[in-house]
């Protein structure tokens, strides 16, 4: 197990230029799209993260050709929709979440079993809300109680194509339904209460799928017509604004800092944190707003200074849903109240982290109040917290490099176990603070 510890930067600014790292949502779709087309799908800029390498070995056992000939660059041979091969052992997805879900909708559009495994976080989240539309289209599932991994999947001879409404704004629940509806013969609709992100109807669009998005009832409903020939694409994936936020945080907190972050996904369902940042007094510059993958990204030119508390809008959730822990600790800095409510989802992430935030703050001596929806952070006002606490980050990498982030800023160093966890997102964090002249190591 690595314990990393962030040791306070006192008044030295972080200066200097990082390139976020590939988005983590597009390499996964990149390499399952790719898998479901005809012919080589090749991709650049792939995060090679723990998560998509597993998606990356799930596809193979799946029977697709993968291959990697450079650093983040990859080749898929794909298979075409509907042709899946039946795997000869367990797919195991390690902590992913969208890993796991994603590929149950591939696997339950074909007439194939295979078994899905996980890490201790994953076998704690619930799949019921895949198992449940996975079902009625006509897949079978064998799991645990509350539909949790490890589970056992054999998808229909002839999958029936739905009309789901989703209880949840969940791009998994969305893309699981779709990808299994594109081998389904008819049209699959997902109906969800807000849109959220849109990576899945782009890339199948670019692939050549018809997949149409409108706003019915209040609600995001998305179509995809079934059985498509999907052409192969060259993917470039664009920087994860998600990974992204905490070298952003870090510089808004440390006065005086001045960071470049190049290559920044822009996606507006994903990129939500820097618009609460820059309601908060934040300083955030986009400079050359470009596309890459068919996503719109930006350089971020981020600078330190005074932050106020605001209310984080709950209607902007799903566009920032990964962002609340990196968020607590802006709020942790920041002069008076931050509310961050109608964010329950939280609680099945990597871990429960409305949990974890609240204890973890209070560990490092911040004012926080727990909802069952939330949390409100006070903040000290530029003022460095106490630190000098361990944190255990509980399979959950945006919850170690939160505390890392947050140590940063404390009076005492902050520490974190099990902090292997980041690789799964973010290989490269501690080799980026370090370029920004943040000390954070295992010692
Ligand atoms: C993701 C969707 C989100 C997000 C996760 C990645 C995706 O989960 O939290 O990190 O790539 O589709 P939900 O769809 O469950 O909200």
């Amino acid at each position: 197990m690595t314990t990393l510890t962030a040791a306070p930067m006192g008044k030295t600014p972080l200066k200097g230029e990082i390139a976020a790292p590939g988005d983590k949502s597009i390499s996964h779709r990149s390499l399952m799209f790719g898998a479901l087309a005809v012919g080589p799908t090749r991709i650049t800029g792939l995060l090679e993260g723990e998560d998509v390498r597993a998606t990356a070995r799930a596809v193979a056992a799946l029977g697709a050709g993968v291959e990697r000939t450079g650093e983040g660059a990859w080749t898929v041979q794909g298979v075409g929709v509907g042709g899946l091969a039946e795997p000869e052992s367990a797919l195991d997805l390690g902590n992913s979440g969208t890993g796991a879900r994603l590929l149950m909708g591939m696997v339950a559009g074909c007439p194939i079993t295979a078994t899905f495994i996980g890490d201790a976080s994953l076998s704690r989240r619930p799949m019921s809300r895949v198992i449940e539309p996975l079902s009625r289209m006509g897949a079978v599932f064998h799991g645990r109680e509350g539909g949790r991994l490890p589970i056992t999947l054999t998808g229909p001879a002839d999958v029936m194509p739905i009309d789901y409404r989703s209880p949840v704004a969940s791009a998994q629940v969305k893309s699981a339904v779709l990808l299994a509806g594109l081998n389904a013969a008819g049209r699959t609709t997902v109906r969800e209460p807000t849109a959220s992100r849109d990576h899945t109807e782009n890339m199948l669009r670019s692939f050549g799928a018809a997949v149409e998005t409108r706003t019915e009832d209040g609600m995001n409903v998305v179509t995809v017509d079934g059985q498509p020939e999907l052409a192969p694409q060259d993917i470039a994936v664009p920087g994860d604004p998600s990974s992204a936020a905490f070298a952003a945080v870090a510089a808004l907190i440390l006065p005086g800092s001045e960071v470049m972050i190049r290559n920044v996904g822009l996606n507006p369902l994903r990129a939500g944190l820097f618009e609460v940042l820059t309601a908060m007094g934040g300083e955030i510059e986009v400079l050359d707003r470009r596309e890459a993958g068919g996503e719109p990204v930006g350089d971020l030119r981020v600078r330190g200074g005074a932050l106020k508390g605001d209310v984080a809008p709950p209607a902007n959730a799903a566009a920032m849903i990964d962002e609340y822990p990196i968020l607590c600790v802006a709020a942790a800095l920041a002069e008076g109240r931050t509310e961050m409510r109608g964010i329950k989802e939280l609680r099945v992430k990597e871990s429960d982290r409305i949990a974890l935030m609240v204890n973890g703050l209070r560990a490092a001596g911040v004012e926080v109040e727990e909802h069952e929806d939330g949390m409100t952070v006070t903040g000290t006002g530029g003022r460095p917290p106490a630190g000098g606490c361990e944190i255990d980050a509980s399979h959950d990498h945006r919850i170690a490099m939160s505390f890392l982030v947050l140590g940063l800023a404390c009076a005492k160093p902050i520490a974190v176990t099990g902090a292997e966890t980041i690789a799964t997102s973010y290989p490269a964090f501690t080799d980026h603070f370090a370029l920004l002249g943040a000390d954070i190591q295992s010692r």
